[in-house]
Formats: structure tokens, sequence, C-alpha cells
């Protein structure tokens, strides 16, 4: 029988004409020389991203709730009387999908900070093999009579496509997602480094395939199994499963590793597991023989047996977090402390950097944190992103209360620039086909823009690109915020056009824009209703099934309190847009005794059927205040400009320019816990030389969104606001 099929010969055929790599399977037909076991998917490839983005810094966490300078004086040599960390490494809270982050870590000038504090020796991942799990959020609201509620924020689409991809076409492309980044992942190991990836029975036979090809199997370690004790069923067709696997693999044969013991349960415990009988010397100390090796028996005492504890393998029997657990942050996903603290302590050291590309609520920069490692943690979630920010500045506030030390941490996101990268132009191009390119594509993407929002496309305007029913339609630019000057030139021709009102579509919106702006144009009477564009419109099949969703900007406002040479802020007034469902929808949809909880126009609103089909519906976000869930003040914006690093195209060396932006310093914040609702509406008074400053003021709403407003402020004999 010949090798190949026609079909197949003519696939071949038409991969080489078209210069393309030959899918894997044709390695096995074409070639004798096979591997002994491999796992080979539909799509299987050996090519890794290798995409360079630069990082954007967009909140930097120094010393938490620094009031006075007396605060810092713990650990006064790595902090300044401002709290700022004056060196060494700052850890890192990543925003985005993990294979652009991991690939610009692995290529991009970050890689040699890393390199610098001695290489990246442990990674711990938890990818999400719950399926459908990790991007659903459970919010709880409280109700009018006392109780409280629970709203499942849907996944946004930018998060649903990332579940897409990794579940759509089930197993087959959740390996194609994980094998890439696992191939990331080895390459930025340091040598001496290990890897703990997390699974459960859904996907360990795969996992265990694809790091033995990535790692190589010598290079396999352990699958640890982590057993969890609970209420076993009696099921009628199998076992319970009560055990998930974590694969322990190094990079090389001289990994970093720590054995540890845990206690014996009792000193009966230890007899019987060493079948031998309690015998008593001399001195009256009890021990048993135990076997040397070469017939040779020895005393074992029991006192010191006892203090020394019996060496760990690789079961593990640790609780789950249950919802009523200190630690429990309530994200459905949350592994236990104790679990990270062993894999911690067993693969690195203290003063060494750990990673968690899948760090959900945070749980492995808590521990790195708490046990003097050193931390990288990247998520695409913006709730994951958020609890993680809410959970570390957490553990530094109880170091800092215990007199430990911690470190300064910083948000960052490839944000702006990945967007970038959609527009991208190809750099080999001649000078003339560049531009030609970027005129194609800036077009594309304002169809794109304008499909998604259902406008229609206007010409015949310098500052608008759409229509929508009554309201002209201007997207802002893809790689850069909305301004200010973008906005008064919107004015201008409204003005001179007679045009009242305008929607301004923006990825991002310079900062300090609204209100203000807003207001200018109302008093010329015009409507200028900014709103922000989703990722989401970059995905092709939600911009053609309509889902992609356009948010009114949030709004905040503040209120500056100046006494003598200190400042406080008070957040007097909050509001957001957001819609899921409809009220219609749930009325028409829900079943008598039924209820169902929605969110329209920046309104929680539960509606509920009675046994008679008689609808009611109650506002559970009564007050502006209950859609925050952190709030957090820079007393002196705009003193830390944003670098980044990009490599200069010429001499190829990497070069730091500033973004023209600011980083936002967290210096006070106040936010809800899962045990403590309670919300600060004013900061303390904080210390401030003489002078007009900048106050940057963020607030996180109970979705994990942010937003920001800046107010000017004059401090000193004659303060007050500008
Ligand atoms: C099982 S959870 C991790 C839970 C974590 N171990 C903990 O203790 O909280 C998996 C996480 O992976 C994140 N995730 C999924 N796909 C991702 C991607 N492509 N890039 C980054 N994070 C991703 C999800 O947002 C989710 O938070």
């Amino acid at each position: 029988m010949p090798r190949l099929t026609e079909q197949e010969r003519q696939e071949i055929l038409r991969y080489i004409e078209a210069d393309k790599p030959l899918p894997d399977k044709y390695r096995f037909l074409l070639f004798e020389d096979k591997r002994e076991v491999e796992l080979v998917w539909n799509g299987k490839t050996s090519e890794v991203c290798n995409i360079v983005l630069p990082f954007q810094v967009i909140e930097q966490v120094d010393e938490p709730r620094a009031e006075k300078p007396e605060d810092t004086a713990i650990q006064s040599s790595l902090f300044d009387e401002r709290g700022r960390q004056l060196r060494g490494w700052t850890n890192k809270l990543i925003w985005g999908d993990n294979k652009l982050i991991l690939s610009s870590l692995k290529n991009g000038p970050l890689r040699e900070e890393i390199e610098k504090q001695g290489g990246l020796k442990l990674i711990y991942i938890d990818p999400p093999f719950d399926v459908g799990y990790d991007f659903s959020m459970d919010i709880e609201i409280p109700s009018s009579d006392g109780t409280s509620a629970t709203f499942t924020k849907k996944p946004n689409i930018l998060e649903e496509t990332a579940y897409r991809d990794t579940w759509g076409r089930g197993a087959d492309s959740f390996i194609a997602m994980i094998y890439e980044r696992l191939a990331l992942m080895r390459d930025l190991l340091s040598e001496d480094g290990s890897i703990y990836v997390h699974c459960d029975w859904r996907v360990n036979g795969y996992i265990r395939l694809v790091l033995d090809e990535v790692f190589g199997k010598g290079h396999f370690n352990n699958a640890i199994a982590w057993h969890y004790s609970g209420w076993n069923k009696k099921l009628s067709t199998s076992f319970e499963r009560r055990h998930d696997t974590i694969y322990f693999y190094a990079k090389s044969d001289q990994p970093i590793f720590n054995s540890f013991f845990e206690p014996w349960e009792s000193k009966e415990a230890y007899v019987k597991a060493r079948k031998q009988k309690i015998r008593i010397d001399d001195d009256g100390r009890e021990f048993v023989l135990s076997d040397a090796g070469g017939g040779q028996r020895i005393k074992r005492y029991l006192d010191e047996v006892m203090e020394q504890g019996v060496v760990v393998d690789d079961v593990w029997n640790l609780d789950k977090i249950n919802n009523s657990a200190k630690e429990a942050l309530g994200y459905p996903t949350q592994k236990p402390f104790i679990l990270l603290e062993r894999i911690i302590n067993a693969s690195s050291n203290e003063g060494d950097i750990v990673a968690d590309f899948f760090c959900g609520s945070g749980t492995t920069a808590a521990v790195a944190e708490r046990l003097g490692r050193k931390w990288i943690a990247t998520d695409l979630g913006k709730f994951g992103i958020h609890t993680t920010r809410k959970r570390m500045i957490g553990v530094q506030r109880a170091l800092k209360a215990d007199g430990k030390d911690y470190r300064a941490f910083e948000i960052l996101n490839l944000g702006k620039y990945e967007r970038q990268h959609y527009i991208g132009v190809n750099p080999n191009l001649r000078e003339a086909e560049q531009q030609k390119q970027l005129e194609e594509k800036e077009a594309a993407f304002l169809d794109l823009i304008l499909r998604a929002y259902r406008a229609e496309k206007t010409t015949g305007f310098a500052a608008f690109h759409g229509k929508k029913a009554a309201r002209l339609v201007a997207v802002g630019p893809v790689n850069l915020p909305v301004t200010r000057l973008f906005v008064e030139e919107i004015i201008l021709e409204c003005r001179k056009k007679h045009i009242t009102k305008v929607d301004i579509l923006g990825f991002e919106f310079e900062m300090g824009l609204f209100p203000n702006v807003l207001d200018e144009a109302r008093s010329k009477g015009i409507d200028i209703a900014p709103k922000y564009i989703p990722a989401d419109v970059f995905d092709k099949r939600a911009v053609e099934k309509n889902q992609v969703v356009f948010h009114d900007v949030s709004f905040i406002e503040v209120k500056p309190h100046v006494s003598k040479n200190t400042v406080a802020v008070e957040l007097t007034d909050f509001s957001v847009f957001y819609s899921q469902d409809s009220i219609a929808n749930a009325e028409s949809a829900i079943k008598n005794k039924g209820s169902r909880i929605v969110v329209e126009k920046g309104q929680i609103v539960k509606v509920s059927k009675d046994k008679d089909g008689i609808v009611t519906r109650e506002v559970l976000t009564k007050q502006w205040t209950d859609w925050i869930d952190y709030w957090a003040v820079d007393f002196n914006f705009e003193s830390k400009r944003e670098i980044i690093r990009v490599k200069d195209e010429d001499t190829g060396a990497w070069e730091e320019r500033w973004t023209g932006d600011y980083i936002f310093e967290n210096e006070w914040q106040t936010f809800r816990t899962k045990k403590d609702r309670s919300l600060e509406l004013k900061s303390v008074f904080h210390e401030c030389m003489p002078g007009r400053r900048k106050i940057a003021v963020k607030v996180v709403d109970i979705f994990g969104n942010d937003t920001m407003t800046i107010v000017e402020v004059s401090v000193g004999k004659s303060g007050g606001k500008k």
C-alpha cells in the first residue's frame, strides 16, 4: 500500500507551493525517524510566538497606606520617606494574554532584569481546566432584607474568546494553547529552575505527554497527587474523583530542591508504620529498631523522630478551600495557601523569582511574598488582577504590621500595544508600501469599529467617521488615547456645521479629560457621549453577532480637603453605565416563583415573579457607593513618568522612552473584602510639600473595571481646590 494517499500528496504540494510548514502528521508519514511516543493533534506546530511588545506600567503600589514618614521606618533602607521603593526588583502583576506576555518577557528587555536577579527559578501554573468556570464571577450584592443576592457577571467577550480558544475545539484547542505556552515558559526558566503544572482528570493524560515533549522525559520529577477531603457519594458507575495531579518537571538534572518533613500524626502512627514495638533504653528513652541496610539495625529514638517528622512524598493530603475558610476570597478556583507553600519552599530559595502565568486570585504571589520570594503573576481576567491587587496589598499590610520585609509591586499590561500590534505594518516593506498598508489597515480598523457600533459610514467630515441615528460618531486613534485636542477639533466642527449630538469612541481617554470637557461642550449646546471601545471588537464572531457593547465612561466626583500642608480626598459620587441582560428579557424568561438579577444602565436589579406570575423589581444598587469595590489615591500625580523600553531599529539596542503618560502611584487605598464590606469615603490627611499639585483618584467597581479622575489643589497656607 502506498505510504501517502492521493489527497495527502495534493495537500503536501499545496503546503510546499504556499511555502508553509508541513503539519506534523506528515512527519510520521514521510520519515522513518519517529519519536517513541508523541502526542499529535490537529494543527500541531512547533512554531512559537516571538512577538515583543513593551510593557506599560499602569499602577505602582510601593508601600500601602504610608501616611506619615514614620510609617516607612521599618524598611527605611528600601523605601524613601514618600514610601517609594528605592532600588531592587519590583514584583510584577501583569494583565493580558499570557502568550504575548511570555513571548515579550522571553525576548524583550525585561528578560535582562529577570536574569540579573538570578533568573526565573520556579513556575507554578493552574490553567483553566475547570471548563467555563474561570471567567464568570459571582458577585455578592446586599439585598434590602439584610441577606445578600448573588449576581453572576458573565465573561466579557475578550475573556469569552480566550475561553473559546482554549476549549472551543475541546482537548485539541486546550492542548495547542498550553503547548505553546509551556515551550515559552521552558525558555524563560533558569537552568536550575522547575515547573509545577496543576491539572485534573480531564487533561492530565495529555499534559503529561506534552510536558515530556517540551521538558524531556528525563526531566520528569513527580506526579504529585493532591488528595483533598470531602463527603464521598456512592456513585453508580465510578468512584468519587478526589484528587488533582500536579506535574513537577525540571529544566535540567540539577534543579533547586529542598525536601521537607511534616510532623507525624502521633507516636503510635509512627510505630505502626515501622511495624515495630517500642523499646526503652537504660536512660528511659523510647526507641524502635530500624533497618540501616546490610543487616544492620539501629536505634531510632521516638523523641527525635517526633521532632523531625516524616519526609514528604508525592501524595499530599491537604484540605481544599471551603467558603468559610479564613483565606477564601470568593474566587471559584482559588487554591490553598498551604499547597503553594509546599511547592515554593521545595523548589525555590529566599530571594528567588517565582512566577504564575494563570494567577487567578494570586495565591502563588501571596505565598511567594510571605516566603521572601520575588514574583511575577499574570492573568487575562480583570477580576483576577483586581483580586490579586487587593490580596497583595493585604499581604503587604500584614507583613508590615508584623515588622517584616515586603516589596513594592507594579501592575502592567500590554494594552495599548496589543492594539498597535493589531494595526501593525510590516516593517520589511518599502516606505511607500508601508504607507499604503497603514492606510488600508486604518480604513479596515474604522470599518470594524463602525460595524461593531452599528453605525453607518459617513464622508465629508474632518472629525467624524460615522452616523448612528441622530448622532455623529468619531472614532479615536487605534494606538493613542483620545486627547483634549481631538475633542476640541470635534467641538470646532460641531460649531461650524451646527452639529449637536456626538458619540466619541475611544480605547482610552486622556486622563483628566472628563468631566470638564463635556461641561465645556454642553455650555456650547453640544451633547458629547464618550464611550469605550471594548477589546472584543477584534473578535469577528462577536461583531457578526452584534454582541459588542460600548460602555459609557464611568464618572467620579471627588472633593479635596486641604488643611495647612496636608490634603485629604473625599469621594462624593460615582456612576457606571453597564448593562448585562435586560429587565424586559428577564421578565419574559423567568418562571413563576423564580428570580433573576440583571444589570441595566448602571443599576443592578433583581426581577422576581411570585406564584401568580406577578413581577416585582428590586433595585439592589441603591446608593452610588454600592458600585465601588476599591479606591485609591496618588497624592502627587505626574511625579513618576511612564518609561518603556523599545528597540532602536538601527542599532538594535534597547532604548528608554517616555510614553507621555504618568504612573499612578498608589499611596493610600481602601477596599471591601469578603469579610469586611465597609468602605471609607474619605482618605487620611496626607502631608505634602506646599504648592500646586495634581491628585489622582482611581476607583475600581465591583466588576473589576477601573476609572480615574484628577483634581488640582494648592497646598500651603492659602490652599484649596483650583
Ligand atoms: C484555575 S484559575 C487559577 C486559580 C489560581 N491558581 C488561584 O489560586 O486563584 C485559571 C486562571 O487562568 C486565567 N487565564 C485563562 N486563560 C488565560 C490566558 N490566556 N492568559 C492569562 N490568564 C489566563 C483565568 O482568568 C483564571 O483566573
